[in-house]
């Protein structure tokens, strides 16, 4: 099967496609066929078995392992989380920092980081904040003047929400491991459209929750811990973390050492039926490869780029190749053009500088040339000449 076929076939996948102009994947996946496939078989066995539980607990088990493969970690990195949020949380927590330790952060970096991090503030730990203009990127150079002896973490977006911006993460991570900081990365809107290798990248902690790139309904966050980093704690403490939990469902209070492997940040029941259809997702992803829908998707954004250029509507991020992905913010006003992208059956998300677009494996040249050919007639319609957009 060519290139093409795989990707017409992948769009069947995707029922969205027919009813509307689906260019807001940064925002949720729309669920494939693969995935609500599996949902139902959870919900048939369900209701039809009440729940044969150690069958679905192995199959945790087995997504877990699909899971680290997917990042060339191992199963025993990897614990299942609500969200990103929650990942980024729990890093925050169980990184060992004292009163006068500093955090480096971008300014203006997806504000569920920033406040993991902020709320050490009462224990004493300075958040920096690095500026970065949204048409730039993240490298070495950028934090490097804001590293001192009390630094302690780097953390960022691997692709940021609101400009599309691919920071170097290789260039941070060797920074970190030069130095001797942990490197803590949200991953949310990299996962699925960027190969991520945790290992090749350095990443102490990564947090990814499931509901973009990996094409799960929201409820469900993937976070990596390096194996070795044990003296990360956790913040929380279940059954599921204790390294000798009591057999007889007594918690003992002289025992509280945990284990050693990412399972120690996992509590609780987690959510089975979007685990089950991630298993299925990553399948779906991996039967085409991250790499080619990379390629795919930066070859839509090429496309897009041209056209944006001959219409005169510049981005909001960078455009050169590497730094960019499949986020595109166009710079035109949120108030007239969201609205008018909306009643054109097209749908894409307003941001800070303006209209994000964002790729998917599921999207085709037919689909850009569509969005173009509305964007030209808002051009012609709407009152506001685009020349006057940052006026
Ligand atoms: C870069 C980034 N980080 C974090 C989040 C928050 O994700 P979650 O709802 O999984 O916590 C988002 C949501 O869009 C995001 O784009």
């Amino acid at each position: 099967m060519t290139s093409t076929d795989k990707f017409a076939a992948i769009r069947d996948q995707f029922p969205v496609t027919k009813r509307m102009l689906y260019l807001d994947s940064a925002h949720q996946t729309p669920l494939s066929l693969h995935v609500r496939d599996a949902l139902t078989a959870f919900i048939s066995e369900g209701y039809e078995t009440a729940g044969p539980k150690p069958v679905w607990l192995r199959r945790v088990e087995q997504t877990r392992a699909n899971v680290a493969q997917f990042f060339n970690a191992s199963s025993s990195e990897i614990a299942f989380v609500k969200n990103t949020s929650e990942g980024l949380n729990i890093a925050a927590n169980a990184v060992p920092l004292t009163a006068g330790d500093n955090v480096l952060l971008i300014e203006g970096d997806h504000p569920n980081n920033a406040y993991a991090w902020l709320n050490l503030k009462r224990k004493g730990v300075e958040v920096r904040f690095v500026p970065l203009n949204d048409n730039e990127i993240a490298t070495a150079e950028t934090f490097e003047p804001y590293v001192d002896e009390r630094t302690k973490v780097i953390t960022l977006s691997h692709v940021t929400f609101h400009a599309g911006q691919v920071h170097d993460v290789a260039g941070v991570g060797k920074l970190c491991k030069d130095r001797g900081l942990y490197l803590v990365v949200d991953a949310m809107q990299s996962v699925g459209v960027i190969p991520i290798d945790v290992k090749a990248l350095n990443i102490s902690v990564l947090a990814a929750g499931t509901h973009k790139g990996l094409l799960v309904p929201q409820g469900l966050g993937v976070l990596y811990v390096a194996d070795g980093l044990n003296e990360l704690k956790p913040a929380y403490l279940a059954m599921s973390s204790m390294a000798n939990p009591p057999a007889d469902y007594i918690a003992r209070a002289d025992d509280l050492a945990v284990r050693d492997d990412a399972l120690r940040f996992e509590y609780g029941n987690v959510n089975l039926p979007d685990l089950h259809a991630l298993d299925a997702a990553i399948n779906l992803i991996q039967d085409v490869g991250v790499a080619e829908i990379q390629k795919h998707v930066m070859a839509l954004g090429d496309r897009l780029l041209g056209h944006l250029d001959a219409l005169g509507i510049a981005v909001v991020g960078p455009r050169e190749a590497g730094r960019r992905n499949h986020i595109y913010v166009l710079q035109l006003p949120v108030e007239q053009w969201a609205d008018y992208f909306s009643r054109n059956n097209v749908r894409v998300s307003p941001e800070r500088g303006g209209i994000r677009i964002s790729l998917a494996m599921f999207n085709t040249v037919e689909d850009i040339e569509r969005l173009v050919a509305v964007i030209r007639s808002g051009l012609e319609a709407l009152p506001s000449p685009v020349t006057e957009v940052n006026a």
